[in-house]
């Protein structure tokens, strides 16, 4: 094997491999000006060559001593399949050339060939592997630009994800953070004139203190949930006993501003049940529908909470979607008894069609920014579906609305 020449970056690899010496060297002293040549006296040596440099086009001898012209061009094909490999061909039969073609040679030539053709076999296969070389780089950066595209893709939903979740965990905390700026208020408020406090209005103090820790320990927990979702926790079911909840209700909106002005009654359940819900979903859940009852109209108006056991399915299926009507997570609803319905009734305006149809959409509001985010009913919906609880919307314009939580409960 003769040492390989330096190799020339702008000039493309020729490798010549016949065990004759004589056209060896003639095709050496044909392509040594146009090309970087490379010779070898067989298979083998032919196939390390292919290996070690980079090599564009083989003119390769059929008929060879050792390794076949056949087995060193699968080789070959194996280790580069972009080489371009020319056979050339003496005694042997057609059938031989074209047992060579179909392995991959990309043309085959005869014995004793003629300078012209087996120039211009040779130039046509180093364009060729160009060409496909060229077409492999524009492939590979089109896979790359696509990669990229995909990956900015992900990042994107990923930041409106979690920019979603931090105006949904601001919407969720500032009830908690409304009571507590109330009770300091009236603590401030309390404490301003008095040199000692005692007494009753200690007990008051005491009380107020008691109920701000509870908010505190609220926003906590609110927080709690929203981490262990951002992190992917898959939630452990979780259960909570429905009064609680109705008297933490009570309790958080016997003091919310929107409550002030109207008649608002929550009723419990006697006996209690469980349900299949965690307290903090259920309680937001409760708050963001009463609070939209509440500010249904600024006009005095009714708001009844009220709490039923079904001991028979739903027949949410039979519930219609129509201008006074939807049904909301139906396909995800766990319909086993025994269950529990929540009504949330109010005597407001009731919903026109075209807010019913749009109110569960992200940021859809029709308050001033002030008073609405358009985040309310987009966390009930997805506190519910996570719960396998479903939720029944019924308006009439000018009578009122009704919405109805349904939710499993514990045998
Ligand atoms: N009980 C209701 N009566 C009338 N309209 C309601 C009622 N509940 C919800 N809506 C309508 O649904 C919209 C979206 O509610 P929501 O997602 O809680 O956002 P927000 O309360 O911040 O506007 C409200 O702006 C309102 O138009
Ligand atoms: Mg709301």
């Amino acid at each position: 094997m003769a040492a390989p020449p330096a190799p020339d970056a702008s000039k493309a690899t020729l490798l010549i491999v016949d065990d004759e010496e004589g056209p060896r060297q003639s095709l050496r002293i044909v392509f040594k000006n146009d090309y970087t040549v490379l010779l070898a006296t067989n298979g083998m040596d032919a196939i390390e060559l292919v290996k070690t440099n980079p090599v564009n086009v083989v003119v390769l001898d059929i008929m060879m001593l050792g390794l076949s012209g056949v087995e060193t061009l699968k080789e070959i094909k194996l280790i580069a399949p972009s080489v371009e490999v020319i056979m050339l061909t003496a005694f042997e039969t057609i059938e031989t050339a074209r047992q060579a073609l179909r392995h991959g040679a990309s043309d085959y030539l005869n014995k004793p060939f003629d300078i012209t053709t087996m120039r211009a076999a040779v130039a046509h296969a180093a364009q060729k592997h160009r060409a496909t070389l060229e077409f492999k780089r524009s492939n590979d950066d089109l896979q790359m630009l696509q990669e990229a595209l995909e990956a900015h893709r992900e990042r994107e939903a990923r930041a409106r994800n979690t920019g979603e979740i931090y105006a949904s965990v601001l919407h969720d905390i500032n009830g908690p953070l409304t009571i507590i700026s109330g009770f300091v208020e009236r603590l401030n408020r309390s404490m301003a004139n008095a040199a000692s406090v005692e007494g009753e209005q200690l007990e008051n103090i005491k009380g107020d203190l008691n109920r701000l820790n509870s908010q505190v320990t609220r926003c906590v927990e609110i927080s709690r949930r929203y981490l262990s979702f951002i992190n992917g926790q898959s939630s452990v079911r979780s259960y909570v006993a429905v009064n609680q909840v109705m008297s933490d209700l009570t309790e958080l909106l016997t003091r919310h501003p929107s409550a002030r002005g109207h008649q608002l009654t929550v009723r419990g359940l006697d006996p209690d049940v469980t349900a299949s819900i965690h307290g903090t979903d259920f309680l937001q859940i409760l708050l963001n529908l009463t609070i939209n009852a509440l500010q249904s109209t600024a006009e005095p108006h009714l708001v009844k909470v009220t709490c039923h056991r079904r001991t028979e399915p739903i027949a949410i299926e039979k519930i219609d979607e129509t201008d006074e009507q939807r049904v909301i997570n139906r396909e995800t609803f766990s319909n086993q008894p025994p269950l529990l319905a929540i009504e949330i009734e109010d005597s407001g305006p009731g919903i026109p069609p075209e807010t019913l149809r749009k109110m569960f959409e992200e940021r859809f509001t029709t308050k001033p920014p002030e008073h609405g985010t358009g985040l309310g009913l987009s966390i009930v919906k997805r506190l519910l579906r996570e719960a396998g609880g479903a939720l029944i919307m019924q308006t009439k314009l000018g009578v009122g609305s009704k919405f109805t939580v349904c939710l499993q409960t514990v045998p």
